[in-house]
Order: structure tokens, then sequence, then C-alpha cells
């Protein structure tokens, strides 16, 4: 039987008391124009990041720019974390701004479920979800995975898992939910949907009251469930949508996609969609062409619809990722300093700080669980034609 962690917050060592003013650090930087191990010293530390001296090599000063992804380690050999630089300075002296891990940040209240969706299918949503909840996990966040794919649920294949059971075996009585999650890389924990949720929109309520406890229970281990919910607009990727407290609307530049996204993000907004949804743009050559797009697209969607998307960001089109797959890896751990590895972290602090601007209703007496059955017993999508 698997069991959850009951230490919670993983990076286990790291919190803000093991970061003191004065302490010495090496940052290990991997990125064009420099590579190697640096010296600094740690000289501010608040509640979201910590200051450093900007390190130097033969006398010339290593610029590192925003956005650059490194790894932090102490002289104490267990402290060791990844971040990113915010910006840097140069008054009174030199220095670098890196982002905290949330490990060392403050707890988040609650849990905050993410739903990871699309008009069109083979966008990237399973991707993205895999990597980007590794990439929250990494942060000393407590993350689940729920594969909840309806026609090709496949994060365990691309993670070379190979889970005994699912969700049918909990709906039957015959499993609880803690038995059948598997443990992914990077402490990542993996509810395995498949066959079943092919039922959830048939169940019987008593069922359907025993899945809703089950997935209830999740709340004590988890900050953020993760659900790959699948694309189109049937009942069960529109109900996850609607319930989850942030969607994630994926699509890539390609004018079918945009077309089947903003229909989706219509639909959701007919249905009181309680939150402005998430728009990532996957595939993306260049950033010029992620901004030309994005914009066109929040346009047409704030024009016709009278409402707010928000650009949540992009991942480039990348050779490691069908590479990563072959090896069913995820690209994040395989290529970490490729390109979309990059897209990817930008994408999970985006995500972390964007929360408090998106809701547009007040938030809602339920949670998540308790909406989610709400929406499945009451089925607020059969008046719409469009609802499959
Ligand atoms: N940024 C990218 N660069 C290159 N290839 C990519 C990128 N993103 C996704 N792919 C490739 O696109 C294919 C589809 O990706 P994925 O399975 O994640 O899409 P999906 O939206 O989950 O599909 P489905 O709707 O079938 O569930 C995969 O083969 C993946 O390797
Ligand atoms: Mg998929």
């Amino acid at each position: 039987m698997e069991t959850i962690p009951q230490e919670g917050r993983g990076g286990g060592f790291l919190t803000r008391d093991t970061l003191r003013v004065g302490d010495n650090l090496i940052l290990r930087v991997n990125s064009s124009p420099y590579q190697g191990y640096y010296k600094t010293q740690i000289t501010a530390v608040d509640n979201q990041t910590l200051t450093v001296t900007m390190p130097c090599d033969k006398g010339k000063l290593i610029l590192l720019s925003s956005n650059t992804s490194l790894e932090v380690f102490g002289c104490n050999d267990k402290l060791n974390f990844r971040s990113q630089v915010l910006t840097r300075g140069f008054k009174p002296h030199p220095y670098l701004v890196l982002l905290l891990p949330l490990a060392a940040q403050q707890k988040p209240a609650g849990t905050r479920v993410i739903a990871v969706t699309s008009g069109k299918g083979g966008v990237g949503k399973t991707t993205i979800a895999i990597n980007l909840a590794i990439a929250l996990s990494r942060q000393g966040l407590r993350v689940f995975l729920l594969d909840a794919d309806l026609g090709t649920a496949n994060i365990d294949v691309l993670l070379n898992l190979r889970p005994k059971y699912n969700l049918s075996h909990v709906i039957k009585r015959q499993k609880e939910l803690l038995d059948i999650i598997i443990e992914g890389p990077e402490r990542l924990r993996i509810i395995p949907g498949s066959s079943g949720l092919n039922e959830l929109a048939n169940l019987k309520e008593e069922d359907l009251n025993w899945l809703i406890y089950n997935l209830a229970s999740l709340e004590q281990y988890a900050d953020i469930i993760i659900i790959d919910t699948g694309s189109g607009v049937n009942k069960n990727v529109i109900n996850f949508a609607l319930a989850a407290n942030d969607t994630v609307v994926v699509s890539t530049p390609e004018p079918h996609a945009l077309t089947d996204a903003y229909a989706l993000i219509k639909i959701l907004d007919e249905l009181h969609h309680r939150t402005f949804p998430y728009l990532v743009l996957n595939r993306i050559n260049t950033f010029r062409e992620y901004s030309r797009i994005s914009r066109k697209l929040s346009t047409v969607i704030n024009q016709y619809l009278n409402l707010k998307i928000v650009n949540l960001g992009y991942i480039f089109e990348d050779h490691v990722i069908p590479k990563a797959n072959k090896k069913l890896e995820p690209f994040l751990l395989a290529y970490p300093y490729a390109p979309a590895s990059r897209c990817i972290d930008i994408l999970a602090h985006n995500l972390l700080n964007s929360h408090k601007t998106v809701h547009k209703l007040p938030s809602s007496r339920y949670n998540f669980f308790m909406r989610l059955k709400e929406l499945f017993l009451t089925n607020p999508t059969e008046h719409k034609s469009a609802v499959r």
C-alpha cells in the first residue's frame, strides 16, 4: 500500500531559518554565457526572495539576467534547492535577487485545484500538466496529479509507471483512494484515473458521494491538485474546469486550436465559470509570435465575451519534448536547461503568483469537491446544446 508522506512539505531541510544573512552559498549556473559554480553570500532574506552578492569570476561580475534558472548549494551539503533570478542591481553593491522555493515561504492556505484543459486535442495538455506538476513539486509543495482524461489517459505511461489500480477500484469499493496513489518523480503523487472516470457522469448518487468523499480526503495532504481533464466540451471536461479553483486552457498557435480554445472559454463563461481562465500557448516559435497571438485572442475574448483572460505564459516548440516522451521521462528532468524547461519554471512561478488576481466572483461557499459533486448531480451542462 502506498502511503502519503506525513512530513508534508518537500525540500525537508529548507526553511527560512536555514538561510541566514552572511552565510556563504554556491550558485550552479548552466546557461549561456555562464556555466559553472560561483561563490556568493546572503545579504537579505524576506518572505519570497533571497538577496545575494553578485558573484565574480576572475575579477569580472557574473551578470545573470532575470529568469535565469540556477541551483543553490549551502556550505552544509544538505542545503540545495532550485531557484531563478528575479532581478539584479548594482547599488550599493552588485546583487542578485533570487526566488525562494515555497518550502521556505509562507504556507499557502487550503488546497488549490488546477484543471488543465483545451478545446482541441493533442495540443500538449498532458505534457504541460506533468511537467508543471513536477516544477511545483520541486518548489516544496505537496502536489497531486489526477489523470481525468477519458479518451487517452496516459500520465502513467508517459512517466513509465504501472499502476495496479485506478479510480474504478475506488468507485467499486475495492480500494481506498490512498491505496491507488502512486509516487512519481520529485515526490509528485499520481492518481490514476483512466477507466474509473468513464462512468463518472452516470454514477449513482451513492457512488459519486463515495468517490467525492475519498477525493476530499486529499485536502489534508495536498497543497495543489492538478487535473489533466482531456479536451473538448464534454461534461467531464466542463465539470472539472467549472469546479476547479483555476482553469488553464492550453492552445497551440494553430487556427483550429485557437478557435476551439475560444469556444471552450465561451462555454465556461456561459456556465458561470467563477474565475478568469488562464491561457497557455504551447509550441511557440518566438516570443514575438506568443505576444502577437495572445494579444489577439485576449482582445477577441474581451470584445465578444466581455471577459478577461490571464496570459500565463508559453512553451517553446522544443525537440527535447518528443525525445523525452520517447524515453518516458518528463522533459523538465531529462533536459532541465532546455528552452521548454525554462518556460515551465516560469509558468509555475506565474501560476503561484497570479492566484489572487483571477477570481471574478466572491469565493464560493464550497470547496472544489463539493462543487464537483453538485455539478455532476445537477448537471448544469445539460441545458447547453453545445455540450456533448
Ligand atoms: N512544446 C512542444 N514542442 C514539441 N512537441 C510538443 C510540445 N508540446 C507537446 N508536444 C508533442 O505533442 C504531442 C501531444 O502532446 P500531449 O499528449 O501532451 O497533448 P494532449 O493535449 O494531452 O493530447 P490529448 O488531447 O490526446 O490528451 C506529443 O507527442 C508531444 O510530444
Ligand atoms: Mg493528454
